[in-house]
Protein backbone atom coordinates (compact mmCIF):
# COMPACT_ATOMS: atom_id res chain seq x y z
CA UNK A 1 0.00 0.00 0.00
CA UNK A 2 1.42 3.25 -0.86
CA UNK A 3 1.55 6.22 1.57
CA UNK A 4 -1.23 7.80 -0.86
CA UNK A 5 -3.42 4.88 -0.18
CA UNK A 6 -3.16 4.57 2.98
CA UNK A 7 -4.63 8.46 3.75
CA UNK A 8 -7.50 6.54 4.25
CA UNK A 9 -6.52 4.43 7.27
CA UNK A 10 -5.23 7.48 9.14
CA UNK A 11 -8.45 9.41 8.50
CA UNK A 12 -10.32 6.06 10.02
CA UNK A 13 -8.12 6.03 12.71
CA UNK A 14 -8.09 9.80 13.70
CA UNK A 15 -11.92 9.77 13.20
CA UNK A 16 -12.09 6.71 16.01
CA UNK A 17 -9.24 8.02 18.34
CA UNK A 18 -10.71 11.96 18.24
CA UNK A 19 -14.71 11.12 18.37
CA UNK A 20 -15.32 11.68 14.78
CA UNK A 21 -16.73 8.38 13.70
CA UNK A 22 -17.06 4.89 14.98
CA UNK A 23 -18.08 1.82 13.28
CA UNK A 24 -21.98 0.93 14.30
CA UNK A 25 -22.80 -0.88 17.15
CA UNK A 26 -18.97 -1.80 17.43
CA UNK A 27 -18.99 -3.65 21.01
CA UNK A 28 -20.96 -6.28 18.87
CA UNK A 29 -18.91 -6.73 16.03
CA UNK A 30 -20.04 -4.17 14.45
CA UNK A 31 -22.99 -3.74 11.54
CA UNK A 32 -20.99 -3.23 7.96
CA UNK A 33 -21.70 -0.07 6.24
CA UNK A 34 -23.38 1.49 9.21
CA UNK A 35 -21.19 4.28 10.94
CA UNK A 36 -22.18 6.17 14.13
CA UNK A 37 -20.93 10.27 14.37
CA UNK A 38 -19.05 10.94 17.85
CA UNK A 39 -18.86 14.72 19.62
CA UNK A 40 -16.92 15.86 16.73
CA UNK A 41 -18.07 13.96 13.61
CA UNK A 42 -21.45 15.37 14.85
CA UNK A 43 -20.22 19.03 14.55
CA UNK A 44 -18.28 18.54 11.23
CA UNK A 45 -21.39 17.06 9.45
CA UNK A 46 -23.68 19.49 11.56
CA UNK A 47 -21.88 22.23 9.69
CA UNK A 48 -21.82 21.11 6.43
CA UNK A 49 -25.43 20.48 6.41
CA UNK A 50 -26.10 23.34 7.78
CA UNK A 51 -23.81 25.33 4.87
CA UNK A 52 -26.15 23.66 2.49
CA UNK A 53 -29.15 24.59 4.08
CA UNK A 54 -28.10 27.88 3.78
CA UNK A 55 -27.07 28.39 0.27
CA UNK A 56 -29.54 25.86 -1.30
CA UNK A 57 -32.60 26.91 0.55
CA UNK A 58 -32.84 29.93 3.16
CA UNK A 59 -31.39 31.67 1.20
CA UNK A 60 -33.55 31.22 -1.91
CA UNK A 61 -36.50 33.22 -2.11
CA UNK A 62 -37.33 30.36 -4.99
CA UNK A 63 -36.73 27.09 -2.79
CA UNK A 64 -38.59 25.97 0.28
CA UNK A 65 -37.52 23.72 2.85
CA UNK A 66 -38.99 20.15 4.16
CA UNK A 67 -38.90 16.91 5.97
CA UNK A 68 -40.12 13.72 4.98
CA UNK A 69 -40.80 10.47 6.75
CA UNK A 70 -38.40 7.83 5.74
CA UNK A 71 -41.14 4.73 6.16
CA UNK A 72 -43.36 5.05 2.69
CA UNK A 73 -45.52 2.96 1.34
CA UNK A 74 -44.54 0.22 -1.01
CA UNK A 75 -46.56 1.79 -3.88
CA UNK A 76 -44.39 4.70 -4.00
CA UNK A 77 -41.68 2.69 -4.83
CA UNK A 78 -43.63 0.95 -7.43
CA UNK A 79 -44.68 4.11 -8.57
CA UNK A 80 -41.22 5.70 -8.84
CA UNK A 81 -39.75 2.56 -10.63
CA UNK A 82 -36.98 1.66 -7.50
CA UNK A 83 -39.28 -1.45 -7.03
CA UNK A 84 -38.33 -2.92 -10.52
CA UNK A 85 -35.35 -0.82 -11.59
CA UNK A 86 -32.93 -0.07 -8.14
CA UNK A 87 -30.66 -2.56 -8.50
CA UNK A 88 -27.23 -3.77 -8.85
CA UNK A 89 -26.07 -6.96 -10.68
CA UNK A 90 -24.95 -9.43 -7.88
CA UNK A 91 -21.93 -12.32 -8.43
CA UNK A 92 -21.17 -15.27 -5.76
CA UNK A 93 -18.16 -16.61 -5.29
CA UNK A 94 -18.40 -20.46 -5.58
CA UNK A 95 -15.62 -21.14 -2.77
CA UNK A 96 -16.90 -18.93 0.38
CA UNK A 97 -20.38 -17.79 -1.17
CA UNK A 98 -19.84 -14.31 -0.11
CA UNK A 99 -21.96 -12.05 -3.00
CA UNK A 100 -20.00 -9.43 -4.60
CA UNK A 101 -20.92 -6.13 -6.74
CA UNK A 102 -20.35 -7.52 -10.40
CA UNK A 103 -19.84 -4.25 -12.08
CA UNK A 104 -17.24 -3.09 -8.96
CA UNK A 105 -13.90 -4.43 -10.33
CA UNK A 106 -11.95 -3.28 -6.94
CA UNK A 107 -14.14 -5.60 -4.87
CA UNK A 108 -13.97 -8.36 -7.71
CA UNK A 109 -10.14 -8.10 -7.12
CA UNK A 110 -10.10 -7.73 -3.60
CA UNK A 111 -12.14 -10.42 -2.82
CA UNK A 112 -9.61 -12.78 -5.94
CA UNK A 113 -6.76 -11.51 -4.30
CA UNK A 114 -8.17 -13.04 -0.36
CA UNK A 115 -8.36 -16.60 -1.71
CA UNK A 116 -5.55 -16.25 -3.94
CA UNK A 117 -3.36 -16.16 -0.86
CA UNK A 118 -4.38 -19.47 0.04
CA UNK A 119 -3.86 -20.74 -3.56
CA UNK A 120 -7.19 -20.51 -4.93
CA UNK A 121 -8.72 -19.68 -8.01
CA UNK A 122 -12.53 -17.69 -7.84
CA UNK A 123 -14.91 -19.04 -10.02
CA UNK A 124 -18.22 -16.84 -9.84
CA UNK A 125 -22.04 -17.56 -10.27
CA UNK A 126 -23.11 -15.73 -13.65
CA UNK A 127 -24.65 -12.58 -12.57
CA UNK A 128 -28.12 -12.12 -10.92
CA UNK A 129 -29.78 -8.51 -10.41
CA UNK A 130 -30.21 -7.29 -6.73
CA UNK A 131 -32.66 -4.89 -5.63
CA UNK A 132 -31.32 -2.09 -3.47
CA UNK A 133 -34.45 -0.93 -1.27
CA UNK A 134 -34.53 -1.89 2.43
CA UNK A 135 -38.39 -2.77 3.36
CA UNK A 136 -39.86 -4.03 6.60
CA UNK A 137 -43.70 -4.21 7.38
CA UNK A 138 -45.70 -2.26 10.06
CA UNK A 139 -48.71 -2.94 12.13
CA UNK A 140 -48.94 -5.42 15.06
CA UNK A 141 -50.42 -8.57 12.92
CA UNK A 142 -48.26 -10.56 10.83
CA UNK A 143 -51.60 -10.81 8.18
CA UNK A 144 -52.41 -7.23 8.25
CA UNK A 145 -49.19 -5.79 8.53
CA UNK A 146 -48.37 -3.32 5.56
CA UNK A 147 -45.28 -3.55 4.05
CA UNK A 148 -42.96 -0.35 3.54
CA UNK A 149 -39.87 0.57 2.25
CA UNK A 150 -36.91 2.76 4.51
CA UNK A 151 -36.73 5.40 1.84
CA UNK A 152 -33.89 4.20 -0.72
CA UNK A 153 -33.89 8.00 -1.64
CA UNK A 154 -34.99 11.02 0.10
CA UNK A 155 -36.31 12.16 -2.95
CA UNK A 156 -39.71 10.43 -3.40
CA UNK A 157 -40.65 12.46 -0.05
CA UNK A 158 -40.74 15.98 -1.91
CA UNK A 159 -42.25 14.39 -4.46
CA UNK A 160 -45.64 12.94 -2.62
CA UNK A 161 -46.01 16.41 -0.82
CA UNK A 162 -45.44 18.47 -4.30
CA UNK A 163 -49.46 19.02 -4.50
CA UNK A 164 -49.17 19.81 -0.19
CA UNK A 165 -46.61 22.19 -0.89
CA UNK A 166 -48.80 23.75 -3.83
CA UNK A 167 -51.77 23.82 -2.17
CA UNK A 168 -50.03 25.54 1.36
CA UNK A 169 -47.31 27.67 -0.01
CA UNK A 170 -49.11 28.75 -3.85
CA UNK A 171 -45.53 29.32 -4.94
CA UNK A 172 -45.04 30.22 -9.19
CA UNK A 173 -42.54 28.05 -11.21
CA UNK A 174 -39.35 27.40 -11.22
CA UNK A 175 -39.70 26.98 -7.69
CA UNK A 176 -37.45 24.39 -5.85
CA UNK A 177 -38.12 22.23 -2.60
CA UNK A 178 -35.27 20.73 -0.68
CA UNK A 179 -34.03 18.34 2.31
CA UNK A 180 -31.82 17.19 4.13
CA UNK A 181 -32.14 12.91 5.72
CA UNK A 182 -31.16 9.22 5.72
CA UNK A 183 -31.78 6.99 3.25
CA UNK A 184 -31.10 3.20 3.29
CA UNK A 185 -29.77 0.81 0.46
CA UNK A 186 -29.00 -2.15 0.93
CA UNK A 187 -25.65 -2.08 -0.74
CA UNK A 188 -24.49 -5.29 -1.81
CA UNK A 189 -20.51 -4.37 -0.86
CA UNK A 190 -20.27 -1.40 1.26
CA UNK A 191 -16.76 -0.30 1.16
CA UNK A 192 -14.23 2.84 1.86
CA UNK A 193 -15.37 3.76 5.28
CA UNK A 194 -18.38 6.45 4.82
CA UNK A 195 -18.09 6.45 0.66
CA UNK A 196 -20.56 3.07 0.41
CA UNK A 197 -22.71 2.71 3.74
CA UNK A 198 -25.89 0.74 4.20
CA UNK A 199 -27.78 3.76 5.88
CA UNK A 200 -26.35 7.61 4.93
CA UNK A 201 -27.71 11.01 4.62
CA UNK A 202 -28.36 12.83 1.87
CA UNK A 203 -29.28 16.36 0.96
CA UNK A 204 -30.96 17.53 -1.92
CA UNK A 205 -33.20 19.82 -3.76
CA UNK A 206 -35.69 19.20 -6.72
CA UNK A 207 -36.21 22.11 -8.83
CA UNK A 208 -39.49 22.08 -10.61
CA UNK A 209 -39.47 23.94 -14.01
CA UNK A 210 -41.99 23.99 -16.81
CA UNK A 211 -41.70 21.56 -19.57
CA UNK A 212 -39.52 23.13 -22.24
CA UNK A 213 -36.14 21.75 -23.39
CA UNK A 214 -34.63 25.25 -23.59
CA UNK A 215 -36.01 25.78 -20.17
CA UNK A 216 -34.36 22.03 -19.17
CA UNK A 217 -31.11 22.41 -20.47
CA UNK A 218 -30.47 26.41 -19.26
CA UNK A 219 -31.72 25.13 -15.21
CA UNK A 220 -29.65 21.84 -15.88
CA UNK A 221 -26.65 24.28 -16.59
CA UNK A 222 -27.34 26.74 -13.55
CA UNK A 223 -27.43 23.98 -10.91
CA UNK A 224 -24.82 22.05 -12.64
CA UNK A 225 -22.75 25.27 -11.78
CA UNK A 226 -24.25 25.95 -8.66
CA UNK A 227 -24.00 22.71 -7.07
CA UNK A 228 -20.11 22.96 -8.03
CA UNK A 229 -19.51 26.59 -6.70
CA UNK A 230 -21.09 24.94 -3.34
CA UNK A 231 -18.91 21.73 -3.13
CA UNK A 232 -15.66 24.44 -3.95
CA UNK A 233 -16.98 26.25 -1.33
CA UNK A 234 -16.45 23.45 1.24
CA UNK A 235 -12.77 24.32 0.97
CA UNK A 236 -11.47 21.74 -1.70
CA UNK A 237 -8.45 22.66 -4.46
CA UNK A 238 -10.30 23.07 -7.69
CA UNK A 239 -7.90 20.30 -8.82
CA UNK A 240 -9.61 17.36 -6.77
CA UNK A 241 -12.83 18.25 -7.89
CA UNK A 242 -14.23 17.93 -11.54
CA UNK A 243 -17.92 17.52 -13.53
CA UNK A 244 -18.47 14.32 -15.27
CA UNK A 245 -21.27 13.98 -17.53
CA UNK A 246 -22.59 10.28 -17.58
CA UNK A 247 -23.18 8.00 -20.32
CA UNK A 248 -26.59 7.02 -21.46
CA UNK A 249 -25.80 3.76 -20.12
CA UNK A 250 -24.76 4.80 -16.56
CA UNK A 251 -27.71 7.10 -16.28
CA UNK A 252 -30.39 5.91 -13.23
CA UNK A 253 -33.85 5.04 -15.09
CA UNK A 254 -35.71 8.44 -13.98
CA UNK A 255 -32.23 10.82 -15.76
CA UNK A 256 -33.10 12.15 -19.36
CA UNK A 257 -29.34 13.87 -18.20
CA UNK A 258 -27.26 13.29 -15.65
CA UNK A 259 -23.77 14.22 -13.85
CA UNK A 260 -21.68 14.05 -11.38
CA UNK A 261 -19.17 15.72 -9.47
CA UNK A 262 -16.71 13.85 -8.33
CA UNK A 263 -13.36 13.73 -5.78
CA UNK A 264 -9.99 12.34 -6.53
CA UNK A 265 -9.49 10.35 -3.91
CA UNK A 266 -5.97 9.20 -2.93
CA UNK A 267 -7.71 5.53 -2.41
CA UNK A 268 -9.47 4.90 -5.56
CA UNK A 269 -9.49 8.02 -8.10
CA UNK A 270 -11.78 9.80 -8.93
CA UNK A 271 -15.39 9.16 -6.99
CA UNK A 272 -19.12 10.45 -7.19
CA UNK A 273 -19.68 13.09 -4.64
CA UNK A 274 -22.85 14.68 -5.50
CA UNK A 275 -25.46 13.71 -8.45
CA UNK A 276 -27.14 16.23 -10.79
CA UNK A 277 -30.04 15.03 -12.34
CA UNK A 278 -32.67 15.80 -15.19
CA UNK A 279 -35.79 13.72 -14.36
CA UNK A 280 -37.88 15.55 -16.84
CA UNK A 281 -41.79 14.92 -15.81
CA UNK A 282 -41.15 10.92 -14.30
CA UNK A 283 -41.72 11.14 -10.60
CA UNK A 284 -44.62 13.50 -10.89
CA UNK A 285 -46.42 12.00 -13.65
CA UNK A 286 -45.66 8.27 -11.82
CA UNK A 287 -46.82 9.31 -8.34
CA UNK A 288 -49.82 11.07 -10.54
CA UNK A 289 -50.79 7.68 -12.04
CA UNK A 290 -50.27 5.62 -9.43
CA UNK A 291 -52.21 7.46 -6.47
CA UNK A 292 -54.83 8.98 -8.92
CA UNK A 293 -54.32 12.17 -7.43
CA UNK A 294 -53.44 14.98 -9.78
CA UNK A 295 -50.34 16.66 -9.57
CA UNK A 296 -50.25 19.04 -12.30
CA UNK A 297 -49.37 22.76 -12.19
CA UNK A 298 -51.73 25.39 -12.98
CA UNK A 299 -50.83 28.56 -14.34
CA UNK A 300 -52.86 31.46 -12.98
CA UNK A 301 -52.37 33.37 -15.92
CA UNK A 302 -53.31 31.01 -18.49
CA UNK A 303 -55.09 28.82 -17.13
CA UNK A 304 -53.11 25.85 -18.74
CA UNK A 305 -52.06 22.25 -16.94
CA UNK A 306 -48.40 21.38 -17.14
CA UNK A 307 -46.62 18.20 -15.28
CA UNK A 308 -43.29 20.51 -14.09
CA UNK A 309 -40.31 19.20 -15.11
CA UNK A 310 -37.60 18.38 -11.96
CA UNK A 311 -33.88 19.18 -11.71
CA UNK A 312 -32.75 17.60 -9.00
CA UNK A 313 -29.18 18.44 -7.22
CA UNK A 314 -28.17 15.29 -4.85
CA UNK A 315 -25.17 14.85 -2.53
CA UNK A 316 -24.42 12.70 0.02
CA UNK A 317 -23.64 13.93 3.30
CA UNK A 318 -21.48 11.32 4.44
CA UNK A 319 -19.54 11.73 1.10
CA UNK A 320 -18.90 15.41 1.99
CA UNK A 321 -18.02 14.21 5.44
CA UNK A 322 -15.02 11.99 4.07
CA UNK A 323 -13.88 14.00 1.12
CA UNK A 324 -13.50 16.99 3.38
CA UNK A 325 -11.75 15.27 5.96
CA UNK A 326 -9.47 13.87 3.11
CA UNK A 327 -8.60 16.84 1.68
CA UNK A 328 -8.17 18.26 5.41
CA UNK A 329 -5.66 16.10 6.14
CA UNK A 330 -2.20 17.42 6.84
CA UNK A 331 1.28 16.41 7.74
CA UNK A 332 3.70 19.07 8.25
CA UNK A 333 6.84 20.24 10.54
CA UNK A 334 6.08 23.12 13.06
CA UNK A 335 8.53 24.63 14.82
CA UNK A 336 10.75 21.93 14.15
CA UNK A 337 8.57 19.18 15.25
CA UNK A 338 6.03 16.97 13.08
CA UNK A 339 2.53 17.68 13.40
CA UNK A 340 -0.83 16.12 11.66
CA UNK A 341 -3.81 18.58 11.54
CA UNK A 342 -7.15 19.33 9.82
CA UNK A 343 -6.62 22.00 7.68
CA UNK A 344 -10.38 22.67 8.01
CA UNK A 345 -12.71 25.49 6.62
CA UNK A 346 -13.33 27.41 10.19
CA UNK A 347 -16.92 27.52 9.15
CA UNK A 348 -16.51 24.28 9.10
CA UNK A 349 -14.57 23.09 11.91
CA UNK A 350 -16.22 21.38 14.83
CA UNK A 351 -14.59 23.77 17.12
CA UNK A 352 -13.98 26.97 16.64
CA UNK A 353 -11.79 28.18 19.37
CA UNK A 354 -10.10 26.19 22.55
CA UNK A 355 -9.02 28.59 25.75
CA UNK A 356 -6.06 27.46 27.59
CA UNK A 357 -4.46 28.84 31.27
CA UNK A 358 -0.61 29.15 30.25
CA UNK A 359 0.08 27.07 33.28
CA UNK A 360 -2.63 24.30 35.08
CA UNK A 361 -1.01 25.49 38.74
CA UNK A 362 -1.67 29.14 39.11
CA UNK A 363 -5.26 29.95 40.36
CA UNK A 364 -4.62 33.03 39.27
CA UNK A 365 -4.42 32.02 35.41
CA UNK A 366 -6.67 29.24 35.44
CA UNK A 367 -10.02 31.36 36.66
CA UNK A 368 -9.04 34.12 34.37
CA UNK A 369 -9.40 31.62 31.48
CA UNK A 370 -12.31 29.86 33.08
CA UNK A 371 -14.10 33.58 32.75
CA UNK A 372 -12.81 34.07 29.06
CA UNK A 373 -14.08 30.79 27.95
CA UNK A 374 -17.69 31.25 29.43
CA UNK A 375 -18.00 34.81 28.03
CA UNK A 376 -17.06 33.49 24.44
CA UNK A 377 -19.14 30.31 24.64
CA UNK A 378 -21.94 32.73 25.36
CA UNK A 379 -21.32 34.36 21.71
CA UNK A 380 -19.52 31.23 19.63
CA UNK A 381 -20.89 27.86 21.41
CA UNK A 382 -18.19 25.36 19.75
CA UNK A 383 -15.55 26.60 22.10
CA UNK A 384 -13.07 24.24 24.19
CA UNK A 385 -11.12 24.60 27.48
CA UNK A 386 -7.68 22.61 27.55
CA UNK A 387 -5.40 22.74 30.41
CA UNK A 388 -3.85 19.10 30.16
CA UNK A 389 -0.44 18.68 29.26
CA UNK A 390 2.09 21.58 28.26
CA UNK A 391 1.11 24.07 25.73
CA UNK A 392 2.15 22.42 22.88
CA UNK A 393 0.28 19.32 23.65
CA UNK A 394 -2.41 21.36 23.76
CA UNK A 395 -1.51 23.13 20.14
CA UNK A 396 -1.03 19.84 19.08
CA UNK A 397 -4.37 17.93 19.99
CA UNK A 398 -6.25 20.80 18.91
CA UNK A 399 -4.36 20.39 15.51
CA UNK A 400 -5.31 17.31 15.29
CA UNK A 401 -9.41 18.14 15.27
CA UNK A 402 -9.16 21.09 13.09
CA UNK A 403 -9.81 23.90 15.76
CA UNK A 404 -9.01 26.99 13.90
CA UNK A 405 -7.75 29.05 16.69
CA UNK A 406 -5.88 28.79 20.74
CA UNK A 407 -6.27 31.25 22.84
CA UNK A 408 -3.78 31.54 25.56
CA UNK A 409 -4.28 33.58 28.89
CA UNK A 410 -0.96 34.06 30.04
CA UNK A 411 0.68 36.35 32.94
CA UNK A 412 0.18 39.94 31.13
CA UNK A 413 -3.58 39.26 30.10
CA UNK A 414 -3.84 39.46 34.37
CA UNK A 415 -1.93 43.10 33.51
CA UNK A 416 -3.62 44.51 30.41
CA UNK A 417 -6.38 42.13 29.52
CA UNK A 418 -4.78 40.98 26.52
CA UNK A 419 -3.82 37.58 25.63
CA UNK A 420 -2.28 35.42 22.22
CA UNK A 421 -4.33 33.81 19.31
CA UNK A 422 -2.79 31.44 17.72
CA UNK A 423 -3.67 30.34 13.73
CA UNK A 424 -3.66 26.90 13.28
CA UNK A 425 -1.98 26.76 9.81
CA UNK A 426 1.00 28.55 10.09
CA UNK A 427 1.05 28.30 14.40
CA UNK A 428 1.25 32.41 13.82
CA UNK A 429 0.42 34.19 17.09
CA UNK A 430 -0.95 37.74 17.79
CA UNK A 431 -1.90 39.82 21.14
CA UNK A 432 -5.30 40.88 20.98
CA UNK A 433 -7.66 42.56 23.60
CA UNK A 434 -10.10 39.98 25.05
CA UNK A 435 -13.12 41.78 24.92
CA UNK A 436 -12.05 41.75 21.16
CA UNK A 437 -11.86 37.88 21.19
CA UNK A 438 -15.37 36.99 19.89
CA UNK A 439 -15.21 39.60 17.28
CA UNK A 440 -12.16 38.17 15.82
CA UNK A 441 -13.16 34.75 15.71
CA UNK A 442 -16.79 35.33 14.48
CA UNK A 443 -15.74 37.31 11.53
CA UNK A 444 -13.09 33.95 10.64
CA UNK A 445 -15.65 31.31 11.00
CA UNK A 446 -18.45 33.07 9.16
N1 LIG B 1 -32.08 11.20 -5.57
C1 LIG B 1 -31.03 10.86 -6.44
C2 LIG B 1 -30.10 9.92 -5.85
O1 LIG B 1 -30.33 9.37 -4.79
P1 LIG B 1 -27.77 8.81 -6.22
O2 LIG B 1 -26.69 9.13 -7.23
O3 LIG B 1 -28.19 7.39 -6.11
O4 LIG B 1 -28.98 9.75 -6.61
C3 LIG B 1 -27.03 10.69 -4.59
O5 LIG B 1 -27.31 9.33 -4.81
C4 LIG B 1 -25.83 10.85 -3.70
O6 LIG B 1 -26.02 10.10 -2.49
C5 LIG B 1 -24.53 10.29 -4.30
O7 LIG B 1 -23.91 11.26 -5.13
C6 LIG B 1 -23.72 10.00 -3.06
O8 LIG B 1 -23.06 11.16 -2.61
C7 LIG B 1 -24.77 9.60 -2.04
N2 LIG B 1 -24.83 8.12 -1.91
C8 LIG B 1 -25.46 7.26 -2.73
N3 LIG B 1 -25.32 5.99 -2.30
C9 LIG B 1 -24.58 6.06 -1.16
C10 LIG B 1 -24.08 5.08 -0.23
N4 LIG B 1 -24.35 3.80 -0.37
N5 LIG B 1 -23.33 5.51 0.82
C11 LIG B 1 -23.07 6.83 0.98
N6 LIG B 1 -23.51 7.79 0.14
C12 LIG B 1 -24.25 7.42 -0.91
Amino acid sequence: MTEHEDILGKIVSLAKRRGFIFQGSEIYGGLAGVYDYGPLGVELRHNIKQHFWDTFIAMRDDVYGMSAAILMPARVWEASGHTELFTDPLVECKICHERVRADQPEAIHDHESRHAKDKKQVSWSDPSVFNLLVGTKLGSSEKTATPVYLRGEITQGVHVNFKNVLDSMHPKLPFGIGQIGKAFRNEITPRDFLFRQREFEQMELQYYIRPDEEEGKRQFEYWKQFSLDWFLGLGFSKENIRLRAHEPDERAHYAKDAWDIEYKTPFAGWKEAWGIHHRGDWDLRRHSEFSGVDLSYTDNETGEKIIPWDIECSGGVDRAVLFVLLESYTEDELGGEKRVYLKLKPKLAPIKAAVFPLLKNKPGLVAKAESVYHDLKKQIPQVAFDDNGNIGKRYRRQDEIGTPFCVTIDFETLENDTATIRERDSGKQERIAVSELAGFIQKKIM
